[in-house]
């Protein structure tokens, strides 16, 4: 018998008949069969295309299209599929564009723990392990394969049938999370094996390393900052982080990569079966032959001197690869020594790593400075005597907050040992002789005003990061000046960054208000470098025009920390004016489905600050007051309150457009199955989350269901309830 709320949803209402409209839609879902074959036949031909070109592009690192060539299968195919819903497929390369955002990562056990590896950092340490590993089998020598340790992060995938079917990460080497809407926004990550069930195992799981190419890194960091969020630290946080975004179209955005280096888990190749490689060398020949990008340096090896030499080779190649290594790897190839060889703990016999010594120099901290960001992040950072580390003359090193700084007791004058973290933004590791100090050397106080304006600065407990929070602060200022006129917040077309320069320093704008007077001041803006009649009177038409904008744009023009687009949206919806927003409490604030203890302390703390508070009357009286007119979703929606997951492909709206819509209607749309899920509605190969919600017994519906239910105010019924005592 099932007992559960659904079922008390479904006694609430009284249950309609199905609608008529369910016909039609019926009469859609059946199109499989009457799809014209020249369309299925295209469509494979696109994606085989694609797919070749993809692996050519950005395996073999040997493009055969050109980007238009390209471009123009990819937007055929997506027509194609636009077209005939019925032949999307997962394993389609239109598939990388990302799925909706998930509110958490399902738990992974992996099929073979996925393990770390011993390390060793010099040539007698090297031949100690070589040695163990003979005397072990006793043999007299094995073949080895070196390869590059790769500085990213584990990640396993697993193909069903030639098919990516899951990605996970390592986690603790037991169980990782589920990141496959991320991973299959890889580009360099088949989305399909090459070849047959002749060749490919009907289960093979393909482990490698995930990572962030360092060229990509600073593009990264600069539009990060430009949004206000902290920049990551190396390119190896900065794969995990984008690894780890619950919205897999903001992975699509990162431009990552991988090297595959094992297999992993193997169903359906006996243990004896011809197929089955006898050494690592031909497990990497197999992950390339399926189209798995496998790294060029990889070499098998007969003896310690050829390990020495590819090692020091590796040194030097080092600065110029385009991703980070900290190390080799070496293995024995032969895979049947291998499970003889294995495990102490939880490293095997059978590889090690030789970890390269950090890249490290000593030089002098001549002074510490805090740089203030536009949404108020103090940033510390040395002024060193420059030193040259790892090829790169280093001035400058980030001291990254205000505690590193208290831990590490750093101070003017020391003797630093400074390296290169991921060979990318230098950090100070540690003063190297705290005894030298001279006596008047004084620990360092990180300013508790902001060094622009002197306004109290703000550390939040679970924030690492010190902020000014006062808006008119003059070093946040320009920059907040530019972001509040950009495209994507008022789009005020004319203030770009040299304007936004000119205008505080000239004594024209000082608040952002004044953007609002400025048509008072016309023939000072004449004065301005390079701004004759036309352009003047154009910046003013777009300031007027801005006015339109609605309150959504304003509050993320604002510029408040945390507060991005979408949550600006959230926010719009609750409080509809900048007076509401403005009085809004912690408590009201932690209501809102999205916004977290951290964001809700921000805003309070924004809005606390009387220059903010004043901003927003100024433009409440200069006549900048939009009001948010949306609907209120209607409370006596059935789908007010309820929870659901959408999964599988639908056939008459994406999952994006039904999520929004449950939320218009006062519901939540969520990612993953939980006991909280009232509904999982279950397009087209729904797969993992069918399973769980199905476990879980939660009510599971399909299209046609849930559009009744959306249009009609039905709440769907299970057949089996209705003979249930509850009912
Ligand atoms: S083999 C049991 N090969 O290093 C051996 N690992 O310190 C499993 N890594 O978790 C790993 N490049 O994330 C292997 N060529 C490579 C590697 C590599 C990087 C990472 C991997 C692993 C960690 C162990």
């Amino acid at each position: 018998m099932h007992h559960s709320n659904q079922l008390t949803l479904a006694v609430d209402t009284k249950i309609p008949p199905v609608p008529h409209q369910d016909k039609n839609l019926q009469m859609q879902f059946d199109t499989d069969s009457s799809t014209p074959d020249d369309v299925v036949a295209r469509a494979a031909q696109l994606r085989d295309e694609i797919n070749r070109a993809n692996r050519l592009y950005y395996v073999e690192n040997a493009p055969e299209l050109d980007d238009a060539e390209w471009d123009g299968r990819m937007q055929e195919l997506l027509a194609l599929e636009a077209a005939h819903p019925e032949i999307q497929s997962p394993d389609s390369p239109t598939q990388r564009v990302g799925a909706p955002p998930s509110s958490g990562f399902d738990e992974v056990v992996h099929p073979i723990p996925m393990l770390s590896l011993g390390n060793v950092f010099d040539e007698e340490g090297f031949r100690a392990w070589y040695k163990r590993a003979l005397d072990f089998l006793e043999l007299e020598s094995a073949p080895m394969v070196c390869e590059l340790k790769i500085d990213g992060l584990a990640l396993a995938i697993t193909y069903r049938d030639g098919v990516m079917e899951r990605a996970a990460t390592r986690g603790d080497g037991e169980r990782g999370e589920d990141v496959t809407d991320n991973v299959r926004t890889i580009r360099s990550v088949p989305l399909r094996l090459a070849g047959d069930s002749e060749i490919i195992p009907p289960v093979v799981e393909l482990r490698g390393e995930v990572f962030l190419p360092n060229s990509k890194f600073a593009a990264l960091n600069a539009e990060r900052e430009e949004a206000g969020l902290p920049a990551y630290v190396n390119p190896r946080n900065s794969a995990s982080g984008s690894l780890r975004q619950l919205d897999s179209t903001e992975t699509a955005k990162r431009p990552l990569d991988m090297f595959f280096y094992a297999l992993g888990y193997i169903d359906g190749w006996d243990a004896d079966d011809t197929k089955r490689p006898q050494n690592h060398s031909g497990s990497l020949e197999k992950i390339e032959a399926w189209g798995g990008r496998v790294n060029t340096e990889t070499h098998r090896v007969e003896s310690v001197e050829e390990v020495m030499d590819y090692i020091a080779n590796a040194g030097e190649i080092r600065e110029s690869l385009d991703y980070g290594i900290d190390g080799v790897v070496i293995k024995i190839d032969d895979l049947s020594l291998q499970s003889r060889l294995g495990f102490v703990g939880r490293d095997p016999r059978w590889a090690i790593a030789y970890k390269f010594p950090a890249e490290q120099a000593e030089t002098t901290l001549k002074a510490i400075h805090v740089n203030v960001g536009r949404t108020g992040a103090l940033t510390p950072w040395a002024e060193l005597d420059p030193v040259v580390v790892g090829g790169v003359t280093v001035g400058r090193a980030t001291l990254h907050n205000k505690d590193e700084i208290a831990r590490k007791d750093f101070r003017a004058g020391d003797r630093v040992v400074i390296q290169r973290a991921g060979d990318v933004i230098p950090q100070v590791v540690e003063v190297s002789a705290k005894n030298e100090r001279s006596a008047d050397s004084k620990a360092y106080a990180f300013p508790d005003n902001c060094p622009s304006c002197e306004t109290p600065t703000v550390q939040s407990e679970d924030e690492a990061v010190t902020r000014c929070v006062n808006t008119t602060c003059p070093a946040q200022f320009e920059r907040l000046l530019e972001h509040f006129s950009s495209r994507v917040a008022m789009d005020i077309e004319g203030l770009g960054e040299r304007v936004a320069q000119d205008l505080p320093r000239l004594g024209f704008v000082s608040s952002i208000s004044d953007i609002y007077r400025l048509h008072e001041r016309k023939d000072d803006l004449l004065e301005l470098d390079k701004m004759g009649e036309t352009r003047v009177d154009n910046l003013l038409r777009a300031i007027e025009n801005s006015r339109s904008q609605p309150l959504s744009k304003l509050l993320f023009a604002l510029g408040i920390t945390g507060i991005g687009s979408e949550s600006a949206e959230w926010l719009s919806r609750r409080f509809r004016s900048l007076s509401g927003v403005k009085d809004a409490t912690e408590e009201e604030l932690l209501a809102i489905d999205g916004i977290g203890p951290v964001v809700a302390t921000t805003l309070v703390e924004y809005f606390a600050v009387e220059q903010n508070r004043q901003l927003i009357d100024d433009l409440i009286e200069l006549g900048i007051n939009p009001i948010d007119n949306t609907p209120e979703p209607s409370a006596d929606h059935p789908a007010n309150g309820v929870t659901f997951v959408v999964t599988g492909r639908l056939e008459t709206m994406s999952r994006s457009e039904a999520q929004n819509r449950i939320k218009s209607l006062g519901g939540k749309a969520t990612g993953s199955v939980t006991g909280k899920t009232n509904f999982l509605v279950a397009g087209a190969e729904a797969g993992s989350k069918l399973e769980k919600a199905n476990r879980l017994n939660v009510h599971v519906i399909n299209e046609t269901e849930f559009i009744a239910f959306m249009e009609e105010s039905i709440v769907p019924v299970r057949p089996d309830s209705l003979d249930s005592a509850d009912v």
